[in-house]
């Protein structure tokens, strides 16, 4: 006797914790992407990813160092923060804009450098030059990416500003090479990734994937002060170190010139334990407040809606990052890119609304907008 069972596609996707906002999957078929209407904020695209992806390449990019902790530390840092909104104020006119380096840009939030995005998309990096010139945000593609940093630069509109970002390779003829080559495509200025220290971190959840314990970068081990003092003699351009995760380093940065730094722990990939950039501003802010006077400071780290970005602004941030969240959302190509940042642009709109603030610019460095003496107690031991 044949028993036919009814035909089921319908997908129970473990949502590894993320908050709960009522995305329906279960009209999804597994390996199919599903319709780019169903997504309405930043986690949703993870989701959508994870459905769509082959299970290696979902585990590339969300993999993190170790045992997750910095991780999961990104994430739930902002369960502690509150915001405070003030009434009585004028927001009918709610401005973004914003500079970086003195470059113009329609919104304080940009796209970080992700390496090969051309697992997600065949369009790759290109989807995301073009779906941040539209906007008028920055992209800063990596250096180790699918597509040529040339046809990066090409994909992007004539009157788009991109930045680049750059390692400290242990080969040095190729560094100076790269860095050549940055400068002649018009990239305006480097974040160079300080926090891979010769290694990368030990991804667990990637390693199970490719069955390899690959840890090494080709990323200088010997890279001192005097290193990075010399690297800057090799460009013209503008060097950012990106990956700082201590307030000593911030301020080795300000004393050494640099005319930003990056507030990063590499989306926990790399030393797992670190701080939350959080909890790095914080602490730079306590020890050294000139920082945030004297150079202009960027952040990032589990960023996935507009209330975290104003976290990070009202902690002195000027702009802040998006790693994970365009390569989730690069799985519809250019137009998920699109509707990733436009939700992202319309959620920070709306929150600054109801904060009472009209101007993005009056965020950046104001803690009056935020409370985070729960982060400070947990830190600190006192607040
Ligand atoms: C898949 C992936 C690749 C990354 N590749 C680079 C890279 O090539 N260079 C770099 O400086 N940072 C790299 N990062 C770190 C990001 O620039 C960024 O610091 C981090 O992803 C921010 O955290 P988030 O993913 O929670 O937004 C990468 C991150 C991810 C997730």
């Amino acid at each position: 006797m044949t028993v036919l069972l009814p035909l089921c596609l319908s997908v129970e996707i473990n949502r590894e914790g993320l908050p709960y906002t009522g995305l329906n999957t279960t009209d999804w078929e597994t390996g199919v992407l599903p319709p780019l209407t169903d997504m309405w904020e930043l986690n949703d695209f993870q989701i959508a990813a994870k459905n769509v992806l082959a299970a290696r390449w979902y585990a590339s990019y969300r993999t993190a160092a170790l045992d997750q902790v910095t991780y999961q530390a990104n994430l739930n840092i902002w369960k502690k923060i509150r915001l405070n909104g003030f009434t009585f104020r004028d927001v009918s006119n709610v401005n973004l804009n914003t500079t970086i380096l003195g470059y113009n840009f329609t919104v304080p939030f940009f796209i970080a450098p992700a390496a090969y995005a051309g697992h997600t998309n065949e369009s790759a990096e290109l989807s995301l030059a073009r779906s941040a010139g539209k906007l008028g945000a920055l992209y800063v593609p990596s250096i180790e990416s699918s597509k040529t940093l040339q046809q990066i630069a090409d994909a992007g509109f004539s009157n788009q500003t991109m930045f680049h970002q750059e390692y400290v390779w242990s080969n040095r003829t190729l560094l100076i090479e790269q860095l050549r080559q940055i400068e002649a495509a018009g990239y305006k200025a480097i974040f160079l990734t300080v926090d891979n220290t010769g290694v990368n971190g030990i991804r667990v959840q990637a390693m199970r994937q490719t069955g390899q314990l690959d840890s090494d970068s080709g990323h200088s081990a010997s890279f001192t002060l005097e290193a990075l003092a010399e690297i800057r003699n090799l460009t013209t351009l503008p060097i950012v170190p990106k990956g700082i995760k201590t307030a000593a380093d911030a301020k080795t940065c300000l004393d050494l010139g640099f005319p930003a730094i990056y507030v990063s722990n590499h989306g926990g990939r790399v030393l797992d334990g670190v701080p939350t950039s959080v909890e790095i501003l914080l602490d730079i802010r306590r020890q050294y407040p000139e920082v945030f006077e004297q150079m202009e400071v960027y952040a990032d780290g589990g960023v996935r809606s507009a209330n975290h970005v104003i976290a990070l602004l009202a902690l002195g941030a000027k702009a802040v990052g998006l790693g994970r969240s365009p390569i989730w959302a690069n799985i519809y190509g250019e137009e998920g890119v699109d509707r990733m940042l436009m939700l992202l642009q319309v959620e920070l709109q709306t929150s600054l609304q109801l904060m009472g603030e009209a101007d993005v610019q009056n965020v950046v460095g104001n803690t009056s907008y935020i409370n985070t003496k729960q982060v400070e107690v947990d830190y600190f031991g006192v607040n």
